[in-house]
């Protein structure tokens, strides 16, 4: 069975987390992604939130499986030298340095199109041209200038970043769809392009629905928020809206048994119109499948707090696992709120390959998440992320075509660091 992006060959001069994402997912699907590493220190996430002593971090060994690591000094003219060598046999470079600092090393688009006219270049920024185009910005800035953090939180408090890393992971997600359109684009083309991708609107589209509610307030307070119910005024902004389910169907976190002792005794429950009659008859109020106060949904849109307060005594009588059995029998939309240590045990999951455990050399066995894309005719297999350096040797030699003398002579100049440095 082959790969999908087989014979895709990428340079890979991103870093920390957005980027290494993206090229992390084309390394899955096959591509051969060279990662282009400071002689030294390399990626700085190899030696950030360090747990196994001298051993690459879970940061980095986690967002850089199946590439390969070559250590080269951009500043350095025989470093230069290497870098446009490189960019005249990939198909894509991806980079998500501060803005400015790829044309500040010399790889302007003008000059590596012209070394390259196929090539793809594609770039995450934290915002787009505009007022912010030269600021550099890390995950929770994205979150906060995206709408997400306006957007999550309950309403009596401050704003709040959510877990799920949206800026970056998610921002790496959109750049990898970019650039197998450019791809796919260059088959009728044969020219490349720039691909663009800016945190701040990555984080904006996935909060889409809060943008349709911005617009929504115009007609009138948005029904289905806990706010509605409560009778509290709406401002001119979307709100902060807590655990309500981002649709048209009102959903709450309801406590479970074990709660709130157990932090995540929890199950998300919604009360989808459809089946509401069932939802009656399984938490024991029959008389509201037909009382006109509770029978359709724009009756009970007012009554939501004491409606989850009467569910929230049925889910509390069992385990969140117990209600999700018996709710699903029923159809009944729900999802327990699954800890970290519940997903790493979860054995569908690692059947699956979505968890997976990976061996590496300096640190011994973890833990990681796979590819969560599957494709029917192109497995992807996790393979351990590269020592600092551990390729430079081999690419030299086999995708550049050097002699050993070459080699030789750009290691004198300093322009590579030494195999396997984070080893030594
Ligand atoms: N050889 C020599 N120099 C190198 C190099 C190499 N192999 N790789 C990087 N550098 C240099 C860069 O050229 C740059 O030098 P310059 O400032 O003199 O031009 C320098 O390293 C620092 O790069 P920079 O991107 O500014 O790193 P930083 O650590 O200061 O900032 C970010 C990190 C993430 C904030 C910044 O890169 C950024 O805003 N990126 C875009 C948005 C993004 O992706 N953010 C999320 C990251 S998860």
């Amino acid at each position: 069975m082959t790969k999908a992006l087989e014979g895709v060959r990428i340079l890979d001069f991103t870093h920390v987390q957005s980027g290494p994402t993206c090229t992390q997912l084309l390394a899955w699907f096959g591509a051969d992604v060279i990662k282009i590493e400071r002689p030294g220190g390399g990626d700085i996430t190899r030696g950030q939130l360090v747990d196994v002593k001298g051993a690459d971090s879970l940061y980095f060994t986690m967002l850089n499986h199946n590439k390969r690591s070559i250590t080269v000094d951009s500043k350095n003219p025989q470093g230069k030298f290497v870098i446009e060598e490189l960019i005249k046999t990939c198909d894509v470079l991806v980079e998500n340095f501060a803005p400015g600092a790829l044309d500040r090393m010399g790889f302007t688009w003008e000059h590596i199109s012209s070394l390259n006219p196929r090539i793809i270049v594609a770039s995450i920024k934290g915002f787009g041209p505009g007022p912010y185009e030269d600021c550099k910005v890390y995950e929770n800035v994205a979150q906060c200038t995206g709408g997400s953090a306006s957007t999550t939180g309950f309403r009596d408090g401050p704003p709040l970043v959510t877990g799920a890393q949206i800026g970056d992971s998610g921002t790496g997600l959109h750049l990898a769809l970019g650039i197998v359109t450019a791809l796919y684009h260059r088959t009728h083309s044969g020219k490349g392009q720039r691909v663009s991708v800016a945190m701040q609107d990555s984080v904006l589209n996935l909060c889409r629905v809060k943008l349709r509610d911005q617009q929504r307030l115009k007609a009138g307070p948005l029904t289905e928020y806990s706010q509605f119910g409560e009778g509290i005024p709406f401002g001119d902004a979307t709100p902060r809206a807590g655990n309500d389910s981002g649709g048209g169907q009102p959903g709450r976190i309801l406590k479970c048994k074990g709660a709130p002792d157990d932090p995540n005794a929890y199950i998300y429950f919604i009360t989808q119109a459809p089946v509401w009659e069932k939802i009656c008859d399984v938490i024991g109020e029959p008389t509201w499948k037909t009382d006109p106060e509770y029978a359709t949904p724009k009756a009970r849109l007012p009554k939501l707090n004491e409606i989850f307060a009467r569910i929230e005594a049925w889910t509390m009588s069992m385990t969140k696992f117990e209600a999700m059995d018996i709710l699903n029998k029923y159809d009944i939309p729900c999802g327990p709120i699954l800890s970290m240590k519940e997903l790493a045990e979860d054995a569908s999951l690692r059947n699956t390959g979505t968890v997976v455990e990976v061996d590496h050399p300096t640190r011994g066995k973890y833990l990681s998440v796979g590819n969560p894309i599957k494709l029917s005719d192109s497995v992807s297999e996790v393979k351990r992320s590269p020592l600092l350096g551990e390729h430079t040797e081999e690419i030299l030699r086999d995708v550049l075509k050097l002699s050993p003398g070459q080699i030789g002579d750009i290691r004198q100049s300093g322009a590579i660091g030494g195999a396997r440095e984070a080893a030594e």
